[in-house]
């Protein structure tokens, strides 16, 4: 068992950390305060090749593995997760094309995402069908060569930004799973609208929206998979997009315990430095800890991927295990800081804040911990 990471690994993990200190910690702050959407650093990563990144490499893309991935996502998320939310999304979005395109479908949709800078939206939420994807309700009915869909997405990241939705869809509610198509839809078409960006807790920088479909004509060839498979394109799509939001989970952590390490280092109580007394110190070391076990767990998930087994009880394994630590970990920042951790001076309780989002968005930790006991029942 090797648990270092390869040459390329570091060179990619090293090029990763500069953009995130460079570009996104200096420029964090302001984007949570005015939730603005940051598009121009986002394009700039993708030049340099952090965004997109799971492209497969015979379509014009990195082609870098799960495990890469993460690699990517954790030093982006130690800048600023809603940056990290917001670039992670675009292969999330792309994921459905990759898993059940056709070899025409994968040349059409994913070279032009390879050759320039472009967003993609997965949409699969909807108010009434977050944790319950079998029971959405967006229509698609056939018409000739085409559907047409009527419906709205819901919470949807990158949503007012893409320049392409995945789309999942119903032939028939009462069907459940065995109704459901995906569809790859461009946000220019006629009948679509969306939502204002949510007013969120945290990761305020990344948009996240509504979506309208109103009689939105796609053609048939835009279908992703058979009529009837867009449910399983959905989880194997998870499955796969999963170990990243550990590893974003993992780098807002990271931070947290970079920051109090500091403090802890400056701050004096009772004539000396906190980080002296036992009480700050275990919490140091049990942030240390679970950090580690976190980023081994997401790395294990990754490989799982990379290597074809059968990840979902890992992917979710990973998911809920770091996006708790993460909330965790961040609380923990916050008392370490004290009164000044509680206020907007000192960057923690951002991280809190951007925590709370990775225990609900891509599956809530209940619904992981659902997969996790069916997977363990199989
Ligand atoms: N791979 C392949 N097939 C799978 C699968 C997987 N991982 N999981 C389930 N299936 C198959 C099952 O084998 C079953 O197949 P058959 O019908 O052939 O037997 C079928 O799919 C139905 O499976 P279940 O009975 O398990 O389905 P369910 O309705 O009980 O739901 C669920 C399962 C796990 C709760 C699912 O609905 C789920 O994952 N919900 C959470 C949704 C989610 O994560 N949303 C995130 C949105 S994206 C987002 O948040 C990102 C962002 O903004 C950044």
């Amino acid at each position: 068992m090797e648990f270092g990471l390869s040459d390329e690994q570091l060179v990619l993990q090293e090029a990763a950390r500069r953009f995130s200190e460079q570009e996104i910690v200096p420029v964090a702050a302001g984007f949570d305060a005015s939730g603005e959407f940051p598009r121009e650093v986002i394009a700039q990563a993708w030049e340099l090749g952090l965004v997109s990144t799971q492209i497969p490499s015979q379509y014009g893309g990195l082609g870098l593995s799960c495990l890469d991935s993460c690699i990517v996502t954790e030093e982006l998320a130690f800048g600023c997760s809603g940056f990290g939310t917001s670039m992670m999304a675009n292969d999330l979005g792309l994921m459905p094309i990759v898993v059940a395109g056709t070899e025409d479908q994968k040349r059409e949709w994913l070279v032009p995402l390879a050759e320039s800078f472009k967003l993609i939206a997965f949409c699969l939420s909807e108010s009434g069908a977050g944790s319950d994807v079998a029971g959405l309700q967006l229509r698609a009915e056939k018409d000739g060569d085409s559907y047409v869909l009527n419906g709205a997405k819901c919470w949807i990241t990158n949503g007012g930004e893409a320049d392409l939705y995945t789309v999942f869809a119903t032939l028939d509610p009462g069907a459940r799973h065995a109704g459901i198509c995906a569809f790859v839809v461009p946000s220019d078409l006629p009948g679509i609208s969306f939502g204002k960006k949510e007013d969120k807790m945290g990761q305020r920088a990344s948009d996240t929206r509504v979506i309208n479909f109103d009689s939105v004509r796609v053609p048939a060839a835009q279908r992703l998979g058979e009529e009837g498979q867009g449910f399983k394109v959905a989880m194997q799509t998870l499955d796969r997009t999963r170990p990243p939001i550990g590893a974003l989970a993992t780098g807002i952590a990271r931070r947290a315990l970079e920051e109090s390490l500091q403090y802890a280092g400056e701050r004096k109580a009772f004539g000396s430095p906190i980080g002296g007394f036992q009480a700050v110190q275990f919490m140091l070391a049990d942030m240390a800890k679970d950090i580690e076990a976190a980023r081994l767990l997401t790395y294990q998930s990754a490989w799982m991927v990379d290597t074809g087994k059968r990840a979902a009880k890992y992917s979710s394994i990973a998911k809920c295990f770091a996006t708790d630590m993460a909330m965790r970990v961040t609380t923990d920042a916050v008392q370490v800081f004290g009164g000044n951790g509680y206020t907007k001076e000192y960057p923690v309780e951002k991280l809190m804040r951007d925590a709370k989002l990775m225990q609900i968005y891509e599956g809530t930790n209940q619904i992981q911990r659902l997969v996790i006991a069916r997977e363990l029942a199989r």
